[in-house]
């Protein structure tokens, strides 16, 4: 039995979202632009997928744009919001996205000033540091909803208020969130927002953006008039409408919390910290440092008897660097290198959790110190 925790990298297709795929993969193949009767299904569909996605998060069909995924969704967000303004500042914090911290740092190399904003020991970013960090010529705030190592849901509302009343724009990455918890873009009060559809049982390569009402950014992409102008290219209408499958199914959560929890009670007497645990993060999410332990070697170590997760590190040329999220959490790198997240799913069963838990209990042990370590595993 093969059990998968690693659902924050991506996540396998629903059911009935590979079924609604293959059959528009096989039938709907018209040119949604095009006037003739394909064109008007292939349309008819897209835009039905466009309400779901935008029920998801409380917008309105005409606020959402599909993209190919969360990557270019901040990509477009940031970009396309710099020219709007003639500021000079733009303010991000440094537990985002590599898809958002660099097209923010790119700005930086182009002229903008930058301010990364720290979380603290629990991975939230307080608003009040986000907002202490905002001067008169911030043009853009940038924050995601929710940590994709930790989990910890950060105070996006009350500094997209701030924002807000001080005519800054503010972008969130709620690639993490969305499907995982409600979301409402009016109450958040943000003016964009990302989602991609391979972390809610939808394929790869598509994603949304949320453009509130009004605002237009500027384009990205030319040559076509597609999605109202503001992505051109003929639309993956497949796509949209497994995303769309998904958007419906994700309103209806079943409590992964609680299976999260019970796996989290089960790491017996092991020497642990659950990061994110004192503040609000995703049901489905557990950052959980082994003391003492090499983190990779747990991964493997897992892997080799049937369970996938992921270390919080990314391999780099063959190195492994230490998370720079953890890091900037103030955890020490031999705690970061440590460091092993679980994330599950709608499907993540309570006997593959208590697999997972006794596999844990018996392969960390052997981890760490001159135990089994990432080379001898591998
Ligand atoms: C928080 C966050 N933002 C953005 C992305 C990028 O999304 P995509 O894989 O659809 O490009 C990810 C993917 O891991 C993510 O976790």
């Amino acid at each position: 039995m093969r059990v998968y925790l690693d659902n924050n990298a991506t996540t396998p297709l629903h059911p009935a979202v590979l079924h609604a795929l293959q059959d528009a993969l096989a039938d709907v193949y018209g040119n949604a632009s095009s006037i003739h009767k394909e064109g008007q299904t292939a349309r008819r569909r897209i835009e039905d997928a466009r309400e779901s996605v935008a029920r998801l998060i409380g917008a309105t069909a005409r606020e959402v744009v599909f993209t190919s995924g969360g990557t270019e969704s901040n990509n477009a967000a940031i970009f396309g919001a710099v020219p709007l303004s003639t500021r000079q500042h733009i303010v991000t914090t440094a537990v985002e996205h590599p898809s958002v911290i660099e097209p923010v740092q790119e700005l930086g190399r182009r002229g903008q000033e930058i301010t990364i904003v720290p979380p603290d020991r629990s991975g939230e970013v307080p608003a009040e540091r986000v907002i202490a960090a905002i001067r008169p010529e911030t043009r853009l705030v940038t924050m995601m909803l929710a940590n994709n190592e930790t989990g910890v849901i950060q105070p996006v509302g009350d500094v997209a208020r701030v924002c807000r009343e001080r005519g800054i724009l503010f972008h969130c990455d709620a690639v993490q969130a969305a499907g995982k918890i409600d979301i409402d873009v009016e109450a958040l009060g943000v003016d964009t927002l990302s989602m991609s559809a391979h972390k809610l049982h939808a394929p790869k390569g598509i994603g949304a953006l949320y453009v509130r009402k009004g605002l237009t950014l500027e384009a990205y992409l030319l040559g076509g008039s597609q999605e109202r102008r503001r992505r051109a290219g003929t639309e993956n209408v497949p796509l949209a409408i497994a995303f769309g499958v998904a958007a419906e199914i994700a309103r209806e959560r079943p409590d992964v919390g609680a299976m999260r929890d019970h796996f989290e009670l089960h790491l017996g007497d092991l020497a642990i910290t659950i990061n994110g645990a004192t503040v609000p993060r995703l049901p489905n999410t557990s950052s959980v440092t082994f003391h003492g332990a090499d983190a990779e070697g747990v991964v493997i170590g897992l892997d080799l008897n049937g369970v996938a997760v992921s270390t919080g590190s990314a391999c780099s040329s063959g190195r492994v660097e230490p998370s720079r999220i953890l890091l900037a959490m103030g955890l020490t790198a031999d705690e970061a290198r440590s460091t092993v997240r679980f994330s599950l799913s709608r499907f993540t069963t309570a006997e593959e959790v208590d697999r997972a838990a006794e596999l844990v209990r018996e392969i960390v042990p052997r981890a760490s110190g001159r135990g089994l370590s990432a080379r001898e595993a591998g």
